[in-house]
């Protein structure tokens, strides 16, 4: 199907404007700022949703409307693949040919469709409508067009049309059905082996949205007051965590605002626990954070290590996120300091710390449900960009941790090429360091594996995918 060339109208058929609905026109907007300028929709979201209620009035455009806003712009970039594959189906070209602006209407319109429980009727209305006013009313006849043909059968009848048999392809099949590029399905499937129920499990896990878990920062709030939240549950794992359900909104919680809570996923509170309650001989007083910002994991380390007397320095590379590190530190009970040092070539002394945290920079893999466009944005080459520098911060976390001091090395993937291989690799070539068995520090957390490194999964614990190995140095 082509796109309708501009045509006069009718005549004797009255022409009526298109109806502007603010929750479309911001969906689309989003849509193209993230397409157009490589933006992240969680940042670009807030602002058009205030700029949407100033605009409209809150009566106009509610609390609802904000939630629906928002459910379209993740809910069509989660589903991309499996969308273009439904669209590329109904138009007789490829889709790279399908001007940008058009494709977004076309997918915001086949999420709707196929991924809500808008009534088919309005969701084709409302996506010719919003394609009216952004693309003209002779692009409009195209989107409607394709449209009614996707109208026609549902996601599980599109999904047996569109997606390969999984006996022909297995990984093409999960990509499409599951909306994964198709070396993240196998780089995924790698690290988590087994058969098709688990990783469909995981691929399905990363396409929801995943709740909102806030963390007690030790000696500054407790859990039972975050409890007293509405809609507040106890985390499953991290004695700190406290889980907000679905409109749960952190940004009300006094102990959030004034910093003595923090929104944390529970993978990341297991890391930083994982490494203050590591086994350790002797002196437990200087603590290193060598990849701080924005300061999730420090703001926690620093609060275990008041309540141990001990000193933590959060060291990050960029200075405006050493700036953001600084801010989630303020009001921390215990001594410490932030800097802007690069962890491969750090200013401190080797052999001065007793506990040193390294959460290196990574691909993100691990934190799909939380960033809906990072799947279709990432390449497999990226991982070459990493792997030097993850394999230089853990050398230089090894040299600056003190014999029989205890190195954590994390990462918020679980691609192996990013966990395993990089611990293994730093590992052959610099004697004097040996894996901890990391599964008896994180207790109660089940399925961990035959260790002694930890994987965290979203679809088994609940948590972003974040990977662990603790090393102590032994000479
Ligand atoms: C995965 S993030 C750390 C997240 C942090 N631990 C938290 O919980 O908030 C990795 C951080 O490492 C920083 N980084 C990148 N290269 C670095 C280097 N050479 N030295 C120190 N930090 C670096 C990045 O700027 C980024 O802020």
């Amino acid at each position: 199907m082509s796109e309708q060339p501009r045509r006069p109208r009718k005549p004797g058929k009255p022409y009526r404007r298109p109806q502007k609905d603010p929750v479309r026109l911001l969906a689309f907007e989003a849509l193209r700022a993230v397409d157009e300028r490589d933006a992240y929709a969680n940042l670009v979201l807030p602002p058009l949703l205030r700029k949407a209620r100033e605009k409209e009035g809150p009566e106009k455009f509610d609390a609802r409307d904000a939630a629906l806003a928002t459910e379209l712009v993740y809910g069509t970039l989660r589903r991309q693949g499996t969308y273009d594959a439904v669209i590329a189906d109904c138009v007789d070209r490829p889709l790279r040919e399908v001007d940008p602006p058009v494709l977004d209407v076309l997918s915001l319109g086949v999420h709707q469709l196929l991924g809500t429980r808008i009534p088919t009727h309005a969701a084709v209305s409302a996506s010719v409508e919003l394609a009216r006013v952004v693309l003209g009313d002779g692009r409009a006849k195209f989107v409607n067009a394709v449209l009614r043909k996707v109208a026609r059968d549902d996601l599980d009848g599109w999904l047996a049309r569109v997606a390969p048999p999984y006996d022909e392809d297995p990984e093409d099949h999960l990509a499409v059905v599951h909306s994964h590029p198709r070396w993240v399905v196998s780089a995924l499937w790698d690290s988590l082996g087994g058969g098709r129920a688990g990783i469909e499990e995981l691929l399905a896990a990363d396409n929801e949205r995943p709740e909102v878990t806030l963390v007690a920062r030790p000696g500054r709030a407790t859990r039972d007051e975050l409890l007293g939240e509405e809609a507040a549950v106890a985390g499953r794992w991290s004695p700190y965590a406290v889980r907000l359900s679905e409109g749960g909104e952190p940004g009300a919680v006094e102990a959030v605002r004034e910093g003595r809570a923090g929104v944390q996923d529970e993978g990341s509170q297991l890391v930083a626990l994982a490494l203050a309650d590591a086994p350790l001989d002797g002196p437990d007083r200087r603590w290193l954070d060598g990849c701080a910002g924005p300061g999730g994991k420090a703001a926690l380390l620093g609060a275990l290590a008041a309540e141990r007397g001990a000193f933590l320095i959060a060291s990050e590379k960029q200075p405006h996120r050493a700036g953001l590190v600084a801010k989630a530190l303020a009001g921390n009970p215990g001594p410490y300091q932030v800097i802007a040092a690069d962890g491969t070539r750090p200013p401190w002394r080797p052999g001065s710390f007793d506990r040193v945290l390294v959460d290196v920079p990574c691909t993100g893999l691990g934190a799909l449900r939380r960033r809906p466009e990072a799947r279709w944005r990432r390449r497999p080459e990226d991982l070459d960009g990493f792997a030097p520098l993850q394999r230089g911060l853990l050398r230089e976390a090894l040299e600056a941790v003190r014999v029989g001091g205890v190195v954590a090395y994390a990462t918020c993937s679980p691609h192996l090429a990013e966990t395993r291989a990089v611990v293994a690799d730093v590992l052959k070539r610099r004697p004097g360091a040996e894996l901890l068995d990391a599964r008896p520090l994180l207790p109660g957390v089940p399925a961990l594996g035959e260790g002694p490194d930890v994987q965290l999964w979203p679809h088994v614990h609940g948590t972003d995918a974040m990977y662990l190995a603790l090393v102590r140095r032994t000479s």
